[in-house]
């Protein structure tokens, strides 16, 4: 079972060129500082590689993919095997984002199908579900978010389950400016949570790390981090400046 870990993952969604990404690599690894706080880079595809060698060295620095399919390999144009995604260094993989269930149609069927094929490839994926504003406004944001981790996880073993990273993403903030609340972002943790814990067990549930995301910065990070169910953050505008995204860190 893994241990429950404080992580600061970044999403660099579709943003910066190959050099761009390299470079932002290079000003995290040189500013970071030594901690217990895992650090991930979510890069685009084509900057896997090129990252992975400039953050080799580097113990809590870890690289995530943004999507893969959920095949093992085929007649897929222009798709990207988990097992691609292992070869060239990265050991995350970002699942069931809202922008891929928004703009390409991706449900909790096929997130789970992923999930599947990227532990296959040894992987460890990081699961994110959350509300649109229709669904938060009707204080439905429970069975809403219950309803995708019901679904994308609840197929799975407790051992399964338990080498996962789930991110809560409200939709109505990302990329918005405006975040949940503290106390909004614990209580869907604690909810998520009870969840985990009323069909995995105790230790599983214990063990996981819980992210929220959605207009992370570094003025309102450490009170979202400080929450007793909030193990860090999956960040987007913010995870796009080293200066941001290190600060962002440092409130872990
Ligand atoms: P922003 O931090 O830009 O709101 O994006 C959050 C997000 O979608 C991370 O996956």
């Amino acid at each position: 079972m893994s241990r429950r870990r404080n992580i600061v993952a970044g999403n660099w969604k579709m943003n910066k060129d190959y050099e761009e990404g390299r470079s932002l690599a290079r000003d995290i690894v040189a500013k970071l500082q030594p901690s217990d706080t895992l650090v991930i880079l979510g890069a685009p595809y084509i900057h896997l590689k090129g990252v992975s060698h400039i953050i080799s060295d580097i113990n809590n620095l870890h690289l995530s993919a943004q999507n893969c399919h959920q095949e093992e390999g085929g007649a897929y144009t222009g798709e990207i095997t988990a097992e691609m995604l292992s070869s060239v260094g990265c050991e995350y993989v970002i699942l069931g984002h809202s922008e891929r269930r928004e703009y390409f149609g991706e449900d909790d069927t096929l997130i789970a199908a992923k999930i599947k094929r990227a532990q296959a490839a040894g992987l460890t994926p990081i699961f994110c579900c959350g509300e649109k504003l229709p669904s938060r406004e009707a204080g439905e944001q429970e069975a809403v978010v219950g309803q995708q981790v019901k679904e994308a996880l609840f197929g799975f073993s407790a051992e399964e389950v338990s080498k996962m990273v789930i991110a809560y993403e409200p939709v109505w903030a990302i990329g918005t400016g405006v975040t949940a609340s503290p106390a909004q972002a614990q209580e869907m943790h604690a909810y998520i949570r009870g969840l985990l814990r009323e069909q995995f067990g105790e230790e599983v549930a214990d063990g996981m790390s819980i992210l929220y995301g959605g207009s992370v910065k570094p003025a309102n990070a450490e009170e979202l981090f400080s929450q007793a169910d909030v193990d860090g953050g999956l960040v987007g505008g913010a995870s796009l400046k080293a200066e941001d995204f290190l600060a962002i860190i440092a409130s872990m």
